[in-house]
């Protein structure tokens, strides 16, 4: 029997007592040192605290200015006057769409919005106040059971934010004894929940995975938690990693695996259950699974999918859990129509397949560098450099096709890009037009005499 003190509690409790004490200690002393050197403050140079000389606004201004000088509209922001899918409306007239991450056309479809509208007349439009005050509503505790059921896990726990998932996920598990490792090209909601959380992090290649494993080789032992964090489906580059090797990988090092599968719900896999369908994996290999509502569930949010402790921890201790509103039960209601749908209908992944890959066939016949996507919905369309990825985005719009260019610090400078994000919802004819449309664009733009003397064109090197 377990020895216990006055207090009830036995050793293994007063060990972890003297850590908490001892963790509390650690996190004071050195917010003292950061009081300690920030003292004392010179006076500020002229200007700086100009909102106008913030850095990254300078450059933001300085990209515009070069775009302006080659006669290039700003491709971001766009009005759209209709729910974006295959295709949009803006300014009046109609474009072939690939900037939307509908991929299963399930933001138009009459299910989902009849759930919506549903659960607003029954609930409001808002949950008005963190869970854990302003309590829950019937459409959070149904979405959760049914997305820990699709990942095979004993909970889940939904945030407002796919970005405010990761961070407040990886922020709260974390701290200054542990190491996160993730890919060099991993989304900035993993980067800044790593930063949060004060463990080292640390990266490796893009899906070098032995890398990886040297890696932990080496370093594993000068910590305590390590954490291992790689996308399902890679949102920039459309490419897959391989979660056998990992889950051998994690078992191998005794780290936690976490799969941010907001791209790979709805589209891999047979059945486009995700990465895990993929694969051939038994998806509870996967220590976390972490995925958005933003994008085949047709909300916006974000979950994490694991055993019964994290969820419940995750519920008291994060941040973006405690301290923000719950999501809103249109929202719940809508993704977990959404939810029903991917599973109940199957041929809308075989479809999204189809397109995709029709696609993909016919880039990669005319020689166009596709960098390392495998073809499964996002499709990038390498540039070489920003100012191109941006006059081919502009070529493209003025022939009826909207798609986002994606330029550093995105990515590289060198791997700027368009990126195609392909829907079930595309049609071959809509494919065909495009193909042709990029040919020309591509001529267009190397014609221009204006944009001849930037390097890198056309194509660029790989991502
Ligand atoms: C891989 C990945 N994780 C997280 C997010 C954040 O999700 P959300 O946009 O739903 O906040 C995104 C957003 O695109 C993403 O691509």
């Amino acid at each position: 029997m377990k020895s216990q003190n006055r207090t009830g509690l036995d050793e293994e409790g007063r060990r972890r007592l003297d850590e908490m004490v001892q963790n509390r200690v650690d996190a004071l002393a050195a917010d003292a040192k950061t009081q300690n050197a920030r003292a004392p403050v010179p006076p500020s140079p002229d200007g700086v605290m100009d909102f106008q000389n913030l850095a990254g606004y300078r450059e933001l201004k300085l990209q515009r200015s070069m775009a302006a000088i080659v006669g290039l509209d700003n491709p971001y922001f766009r009005l759209h006057e209709t729910a974006a899918g295959a295709t949009t409306i803006i300014g009046g007239r109609q474009f072939i769409n690939y900037s939307s991450y509908d991929y299963l056309g399930l933001n138009h479809h009459p299910e989902v919005r009849e759930a919506a509208h549903a659960a607003v007349d029954a609930f409001g439009t808002s949950a008005s106040a963190s869970r854990l005050v302003a309590g829950e509503r019937p459409g959070h505790r149904a979405l959760e059971g049914a997305l820990a059921q699709h990942y095979g896990q004993e909970d889940c726990v939904v945030f407002v934010s796919g970005h405010a998932t990761n961070v407040s996920t990886i922020g709260a598990i974390l701290g200054p004894k542990d190491l996160v490792v993730h890919e060099s090209l991993a989304h900035n909601s993993i980067l800044a929940g790593a930063t949060l959380s004060r463990a080292e992090r640390r990266s490796f290649p893009h899906r070098d995975f032995i890398a990886l494993d040297l890696l932990l080789t080496s370093i594993r032992r000068r910590f305590e938690r390590v954490l291992i964090v790689v996308e399902g489906l890679y949102s920039m580059d459309g490419d897959v990693p391989d979660l056998p090797m990992l889950v051998e990988i994690k078992r191998r090092h005794n780290a936690w695996l976490m799969v941010d599968d907001a791209h790979g719900l709805g589209v891999l896999g047979p059945k486009g259950y995700g990465l895990f369908d993929h694969s051939g994996t038994d998806p509870r290999d996967v220590d976390i699974w972490m995925g958005t509502l933003s994008k085949t569930l047709a909300g916006c949010g974000g979950f994490i999918a694991g055993p019964t402790a994290l969820v419940e921890y995750l519920k008291c201790m994060s941040g973006g859990f405690v301290y923000s509103v719950g999501l809103s039960p249109p929202l719940a209601a809508a993704a977990s129509a959404a939810l029903a749908i991917v599973h109940r209908e199957p041929g809308r992944v075989d479809r999204l397949r189809r397109v995709s890959r029709l696609f993909f066939d016919a880039a990669k016949t005319r020689g166009w560098n596709t960098g390392t996507s495998a073809g499964f919905a996002i499709i990038p369309i390498m540039a070489g450099n920003s100012v191109f990825a941006v006059a081919l985005s502009q070529g493209l719009f003025e022939r009826g096709i909207n798609v986002q260019p994606i330029i550093h610090p995105a990515v590289p400078e060198r791997a700027a890009r368009l990126r195609f994000f392909l829907t079930s919802e595309h049609r071959a004819e809509q494919i065909d037009e495009t193909i042709q449309a990029i040919e020309e664009a591509m001529k267009e733009v190397a014609a221009n005499p204006s944009m001849q003397s930037i390097p890198g064109f056309p194509q660029g090197g790989p991502a």
